[in-house]
């Protein structure tokens, strides 16, 4: 391991936009209670986008936030990566909306769509092209705009989601800190229990697909619940596998925040102690891709994270997909 080549994160930033809903303002919306959302989900607020805000305006502002956190400008970086599952257009890819905001024409600039796990999949392939010379720093964001398609009159769904977006700036390690391994996956036979079924090729856009309501998030809650704990659970312990570390060794574990109910589930299957697991879904829900980035930047604020903490960060999302990836601070 000793010599192993590895990329690291330089700086980190996220935004979230200002508007907060909270479970009291869904019970005047739908039939449901602060205490079914809390006991059931974890969640007590999210933050909404405003009617004007796309997915790549919450983006563009993450990114500022960590160039200035990282004391870079746009002309130090040379790839965008964005990952969403909200893109502003189906085309061009939200990384060029938030290329043409930074005004940084001197880049390649594309999207990573991996369900909620986009954004450590992105990790995988930013690794992969700093690695082989092919870019040398890069700017990976995870940004969502959830409640542009959200079904607002459905209960099993509406209450879950949130709008957020975090970045990272990643580079070549010069010593031993940095990602140490990962593990990916994905099961595409699963597609159907989480998905936006229209306004894609395989059922394009029509007076009847937005009079079934087929252009909002729909999902099996249940199934997808018994997925990402065993999911979970699995890439975590392979990843730290292939860094050659035990479950001893985290010390920080910052698992996708979809459900309390499953981060405590993982958590109990891989025995991590209730203070070494990272939760902030009561705050901001679930905002898929930009979870983890947020996470990381909101530990690094509460100087939680030091030279050398050990890092598990674990994620799954439609497509099915999951990930992890194990990382020395
Ligand atoms: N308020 C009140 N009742 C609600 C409700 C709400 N917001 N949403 C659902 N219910 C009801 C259901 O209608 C159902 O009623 P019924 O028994 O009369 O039919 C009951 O609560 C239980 O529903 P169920 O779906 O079995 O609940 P659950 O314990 O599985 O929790 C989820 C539902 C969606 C919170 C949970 O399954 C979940 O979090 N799944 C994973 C979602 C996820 O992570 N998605 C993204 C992956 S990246």
């Amino acid at each position: 391991m000793a010599n192993k080549r590895r990329i690291k994160i330089i700086g980190t930033g996220f935004y979230v936009p200002d508007q907060i809903l909270t479970n009291a303002d869904l019970e005047k919306m739908v039939d449901t209670t602060d205490e079914w959302i809390v006991s059931r989900s974890g969640i007590r607020e999210r933050r909404i986008a405003s009617a004007e805000q796309a997915t790549s305006d919450l983006c563009l502002e993450a990114a500022r936030r960590a160039l200035k956190n990282s004391h870079l400008s746009v002309k130090d970086i040379d790839l965008i990566l964005v990952s969403n599952n909200t893109p502003d257009t189906l085309f061009p890819a939200t990384a060029c909306w938030v290329q043409q905001g930074l005004q940084a024409d001197h880049v390649p600039a594309f999207d990573v769509v991996a369900g909620c796990t986009g954004f450590l999949y992105g990790m995988i392939v930013a690794e992969s092209l700093i690695l082989s010379g092919t870019a040398r720093r890069v700017l990976l964001i995870g940004g969502e705009t959830l409640s542009k398609i959200t079904n607002w009159k459905d209960r099993n769904t509406c209450v879950l989601f949130g709008d957020g977006a975090g970045a990272a700036i990643l580079e070549e390690s010069k010593d031993d800190s940095g990602m140490l391994s990962f593990y990916w996956k994905a099961d595409g036979s699963l597609a159907n229990l989480l998905l936006m079924p229209a306004g894609g090729t395989r059922n394009p856009a029509s007076l009847q697909t937005v009079a079934e309501n087929l252009h909002y998030l729909h999902m099996k809650g249940n199934e997808v619940f018994k997925h990402a704990v065993k999911r979970m659970g699995e890439a975590a312990e392979e990843a730290l596998k292939r860094a050659g570390l035990t479950k001893d060794d985290i010390d920080i574990f910052i698992p996708h925040q979809a459900n309390i109910r499953i981060i405590d589930a993982v958590g109990e299957r891989l025995k991590i102690p209730k203070e070494k697991v990272f939760v902030n879904i009561d705050r901001y829900g679930n905002v898929s891709v930009a979870c983890i980035p947020i996470a990381i930047h909101e530990l690094r604020q509460q100087k939680k994270i030091k030279p050398g903490t050990i890092i598990v960060l674990d994620a799954f999302g439609a497509g099915f997909t999951w990930a992890s990836v194990v990382y020395r601070w």
